[in-house]
């Protein structure tokens, strides 16, 4: 593992090798995340329906109400082989993926037109569709492969509210302009630590050349986005270069970074840079910092909340 820790530590941010353990960290990483279980709300499923059901297939999980859909938590690797679970349901994501629901709740049942730009397989799509019920997504997604999985997911979900696109999100057609976007980014994936440990320590070299296409689609998203709208930027990994490095060029373009430390149910790491102090408004998402709260690896992500 000293090997491993060499070679990410090359990529981080000066705050996360201040302030993070990396030996901690990849202990933790390296294990299997804690799931997060949201009900299809928009087929009238409630938290406690799912409860009930876990109670009768024996699954521990924890019911987590601070947010604005109730959620569940559960380590329970059988969630998601139950027959029930065909029917759509529920939806079984990464713990640190509900991030869209924390960050965009208080906007619940608003009417909206959201562009989902890197949408596949469809977890946060199926979030934004049951934040926003009166709300349009247009879900993009430029892989066809990719895309086939994330229409099946919202054939599953029976979401109502969705429109599917296929394009590369830095040559979507500017032909609107969208009251939020969610740019959920190819990225290296550090957090794919725990299942895919050699194709995540080689794109360790890939890090500049993600960020270089994160910045591009920055720049059209920019040009996609109405006066004062909302980007939503996530990745699952800690490279500097694909997260601080795309929103410090989110900021030259004329972004500005809302801070989003009191709505996030996760401690972070905020970096800090003294030519650009919006950057201390970001977050880095540690499993090794939120263990004694949740008690096993919530995964990694790193989260910035920009308006035009
Ligand atoms: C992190 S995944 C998205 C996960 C998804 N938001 C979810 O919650 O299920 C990133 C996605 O970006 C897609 N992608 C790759 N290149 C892209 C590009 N140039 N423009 C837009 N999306 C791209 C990938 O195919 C992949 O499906």
């Amino acid at each position: 593992m000293a090997d491993e820790i060499q070679r990410i530590h090359q990529i981080l941010s000066k705050e996360i090798t201040l302030n993070i353990d990396l030996w901690e960290y990849l202990s933790i990483a390296i294990k299997r995340p804690l799931k997060a279980v949201i009900p299809n709300t928009q087929i009238g499923i409630t938290i406690s329906i799912i409860k009930e059901l876990f109670n009768t297939l024996d699954v521990d999980a924890e019911v987590v109400s601070d947010s604005k859909i109730p959620y569940l938590i559960t380590e329970n690797e059988n969630i998601g082989r139950v027959p029930i679970y065909r029917y759509g349901v529920y939806y079984i994501m990464e713990l640190v993926s509900v991030v869209p629901l924390y960050i965009w709740g208080d906007y619940k049942d608003e009417e909206r037109t959201i562009l989902d730009i890197s949408a596949a397989p469809g977890g946060k799509t199926f979030l934004l569709s049951n934040i926003f019920k009166k709300g349009v997504i247009i879900a993009n997604e430029p892989n066809r492969i990719r895309l086939r999985r994330l229409q099946n997911n919202i054939q599953k979900y029976l979401l109502p509210n969705i429109i599917l696109t296929q394009y590369r999100g830095e040559k979507f057609p500017v032909n609107f302009q969208y009251d939020m976007v969610l740019f959920d980014a190819p990225c290296s994936s550090l957090n794919l630590i725990y299942k895919r440990r050699r194709e995540v320590l080689s794109n360790i070299k890939r890090t500049g050349e993600y960020g270089k296409l994160q910045k591009k689609i920055i720049r059209n998203i920019y040009n996609l986005l109405a006066e004062g709208g909302e980007l939503l930027y996530i990745t699952c990994t800690l490279s500097k270069a694909e997260c601080e490095d795309v929103v410090k060029h989110a900021i030259e373009l004329g972004f500005k970074v809302v801070d989003t430390k009191w709505k996030l149910p996760f401690k972070t790491v905020q970096p800090r840079d003294d030519e650009y102090p919006e950057i201390s408004k970001t977050h880095y998402i540690i499993p090794s910092l939120n263990l004694d709260r949740f008690g096993g690896n919530i995964g990694t992500s790193y989260v910035a909340l920009l308006r035009r």
